[in-house]
C-alpha cells in the first residue's frame, strides 16, 4: 500500500507540516491570501486520505463524493459550520476541531471590540491621523462607560464564560442568555439567567458568542435590535449567518442602537464597499477572534494530531461527530 495523502488547504508552521510529511504525502496550498480554489480541492482530495480543512473550505456532500479514501477530517478551528457533519458522520469519517486552546485569546478579541466601540478608538486613531486634533475639548470623542455597565452575554459556553470573567474583572453587572442553564457561571461570576428579549432589553453590552446552528440563523435580526437600548452596543465574535446584516445596518445607521464590534460577516470577507464599513460607529476586524501567535500554533498543532489520529484509526483528539 502507498503512503497516505494528507491534503492541507492554507499555509501552517513548517514545522507542524514537517511532522505531517513524516506520516505522509502532504499537499500544501501554501498561497496565503487567497483559499484554495473548489476545483483544486476537488482534485487533490480525489486520492486524498485525510483533508486538513479551514473555515473557508466547504465541506460537503460533492467532496466527500470527489474523495473516496477519505479517512479523517480536521477543521483548523472550534467552529465546523463549514463542514457537511451529517454527511461525514454517515460515512464514517471522523471530523476534528481545536476546542479549548482558544477560549481565553477568542474573548480577548470580542472584549477588545467592546471596549474599542465603547471608547471610540478606531475613530480616535483616525481623527489623530488626519489631522484633525486642533484643541483637547471636554466632549471630544466622549464614549460609554464599561465598568459598571451591564453586559448580556448570548451563548454561555467556554467563551461566553471566558468573557463574563473579564467583565467580572470591570465590575460589570453579567446577563446570559443560553440553551441551558449554566449554575457554575452563575455561582462563579455572579452571572444571571434571563429569558433571550429581558436580556436585549438591559443590556448596555450585547455579546453574541453563539454557535452557527440551523437554530442560530439570523437570530439577531429586526426585532432583536428594536428591543436594545439606544445606548447599546453590539459585539458579535460568533459567526456572522448569526445576524441580520442589513437590519444591523439599519439600527446602527439609524442610531437606534449605539455601536457595534464585528469579526465575523454574513459574507466574508466582507467587500471594502460594503455599507456597514461606511458608519463611523462600526468597529471591524477579519474574523480574528483566535489569532494570537501562541493560539493559532496549538491549534494548528490539535489539528495535525486529529489528522494523524484519524488516520491510525484511533480517537481523535476532538471529534464534533455525535
Ligand atoms: C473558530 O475557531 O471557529 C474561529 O472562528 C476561527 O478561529
Amino acid at each position: 500500500m502507498g503512503k497516505d495523502k494528507i491534503v492541507v488547504t492554507r499555509n501552517i508552521p513548517e514545522p507542524i507540516v514537517a511532522r505531517l510529511r513524516d506520516a505522509a504525502h502532504v499537499f500544501l496550498w501554501e498561497q496565503d491570501e487567497v483559499a484554495i480554489p473548489r476545483e483544486v480541492l476537488l482534485k487533490e482530495a480525489s486520492d486524498a486520505s485525510a483533508i486538513y480543512t479551514n473555515l473557508t473550505d466547504r465541506i460537503d456532500r460533492e467532496l466527500f463524493d470527489a474523495a473516496p479514501n477519505l479517512r479523517v477530517v480536521a477543521n483548523l478551528a472550534v467552529g465546523f459550520d463549514n463542514i457537511d457533519i451529517a454527511e461525514a458522520t454517515r460515512r464514517g469519517i471522523p471530523v476534528g476541531n481545536t476546542p479549548g486552546v482558544l477560549t481565553e485569546t477568542t474573548a480577548d478579541l470580542a472584549f477588545a471590540l467592546l471596549m474599542a466601540a465603547a471608547r471610540r478608538i478606531p475613530e480616535a486613531d483616525r481623527f489623530v491621523r488626519d489631522g484633525n486634533w486642533k484643541s483637547w475639548s471636554p466632549m471630544l470623542l466622549t464614549g460609554q462607560d464599561v465598568h459598571g455597565a451591564t453586559i448580556g452575554i448570548i451563548g454561555m459556553g467556554r467563551i461566553g464564560e471566558a468573557v463574563a470573567r473579564r467583565a467580572k474583572g470591570f465590575e460589570m453587572n453579567i446577563l446570559y442568555h443560553n440553551r441551558s442553564r449554566r449554575p457554575e457561571a452563575e455561582q462563579a461570576l455572579g452571572a444571571q439567567y434571563r429569558e433571550m428579549d429581558d436580556l436585549l432589553r438591559e443590556s448596555d453590552y450585547v455579546v453574541l458568542m453563539a454557535p452557527a446552528t440551523a437554530e442560530t440563523g439570523k437570530m439577531i435580526g429586526q426585532r432583536e435590535l428594536a428591543l436594545m437600548k439606544p445606548n447599546a452596543i453590539f459585539v458579535n465574535a460568533s459567526r456572522g449567518t448569526n445576524v441580520d446584516e442589513e437590519a444591523l445596518y439599519d439600527a446602527l445607521k439609524e442610531r437606534k442602537i449605539w455601536a457595534a464590534g464585528l469579526d465575523v460577516f454574513e459574507r466574508e470577507p466582507i467587500g471594502a464597499d460594503h455599507p456597514l464599513l461606511a458608519l463611523d460607529n462600526v468597529v471591524v476586524a477579519p474574523h480574528i477572534g483566535s489569532a494570537s501567535i501562541a493560539t493559532r500554533t496549538r491549534m494548528a498543532m490539535i489539528t495535525a494530531d486529529n489528522i494523524l489520529l484519524g488516520l491510525a484509526g484511533e480517537r481523535l483528539l476532538h471529534a464534533v461527530n455525535p
